[in-house]
């Protein structure tokens, strides 16, 4: 070939391959513009265009939670750590601050494994008698001061407090979740939060916790629906975001009317690594 006959074929090569591309490439985007634009429209437009009330209502999200708790919580399920599973009552303030640590040299942290939740045993066996010291004269004053008062954190195993553990965990950019129970005592007997529902969530709010597993032992044989909305009211009341964590083992299908009591509740008795349960 003439260099000039080169030139000719070369450009009519690339004519060629140009008329081919758009041809291709536009037919298609022809053809999804011919029929987007009225999808589009009719999305806009509402029912009036075709489409049901329902099949708009798929993409309104603007009543998103009106049947859950309203204190800005749980919107997405909360994801964490709790203590009872591997330590049951073998916890201790090192104990939760190597795992805070943990949650973020994992990488976890970062997937939203945020929440670092101590359950049963934080704290003392009797609450803070301070509270009646002064009637604290007679053996009744003195068994009513025992449970009455403060609930305070074992001194031999949370010794720097729970606010001093909660500071730890926020300094990792991370939430501290603690446990009590709608009942006298705790599963492991230590106090129970009910008829104290008041300064008990004024603690956790005073100590910067972020989240109340609130447990179902020793429970007077109260039903749920009854024990569990005072807390909610009382952790309401501090002011303080707290996620409450309805824990009742599901015996009273809490999906019937958990959903403005608690942020979330439990459907059974203690799973673990097993298949079994
Ligand atoms: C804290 O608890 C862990 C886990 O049970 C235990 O291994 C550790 O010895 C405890 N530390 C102290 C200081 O008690
Ligand atoms: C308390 O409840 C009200 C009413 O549901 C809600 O608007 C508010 O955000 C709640 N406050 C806290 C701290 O949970
Ligand atoms: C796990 O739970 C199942 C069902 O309750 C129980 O049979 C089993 O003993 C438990 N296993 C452990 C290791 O706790």
């Amino acid at each position: 070939m003439a260099t000039s006959e080169k030139k000719g074929f070369t450009a009519t090569l690339y004519f060629f391959l140009l008329t081919t591309m758009c041809l291709v490439g536009e037919f298609p985007l022809k053809a999804v513009a011919g029929n987007a634009a009225p999808l589009l429209q009719r999305y806009e437009d509402g029912n009036e265009h075709g489409y049901s009330r329902a099949f708009n209502a798929i993409y309104d999200t603007s009543k998103y939670g009106i049947l859950q708790l309203q204190n800005g919580l749980a919107r997405t399920p909360p994801m964490g750590w709790n203590s009872w599973n591997f330590f049951a009552c073998n916890i201790n303030e090192t104990v939760i601050k190597e795992t805070a640590d943990a949650l973020i040299s994992t990488g976890l942290a970062n997937l939203g494994y945020t929440y670092v939740n101590i359950d049963d045993c934080w704290s003392k066996v009797t609450r803070d008698a301070k509270a009646g010291s002064k009637i604290a004269n007679s053996l009744l004053c003195k068994t009513k001061m025992l449970l009455q008062g403060q609930m305070v954190p074992d001194p031999k195993t949370f010794n720097s407090g729970i606010k001093a553990l909660a500071d730890y965990v926020h300094s990792k950019g991370l939430k501290l979740g603690i446990y009590s129970d709608a009942g006298k005592f705790t599963c492991q007997v230590r106090p129970g939060s009910i008829f104290h529902e008041k300064e008990d969530a004024m603690s956790f709010a005073s100590w910067d916790v972020d989240y109340l597993k609130y447990d179902n032992c020793f429970n007077l044989g109260i039903e749920p629906k009854k024990r569990y909305p005072p807390m909610r009211d009382a952790l309401n009341a501090t002011g303080r975001s707290i996620f409450y964590s309805i824990c009742e083992w599901g015996v009273d299908d809490p999906a019937l009317w958990a959903g403005k009591v608690g942020n979330s509740w439990r459907t059974t008795e203690d799973i673990n690594d097993t298949w079994v349960r």
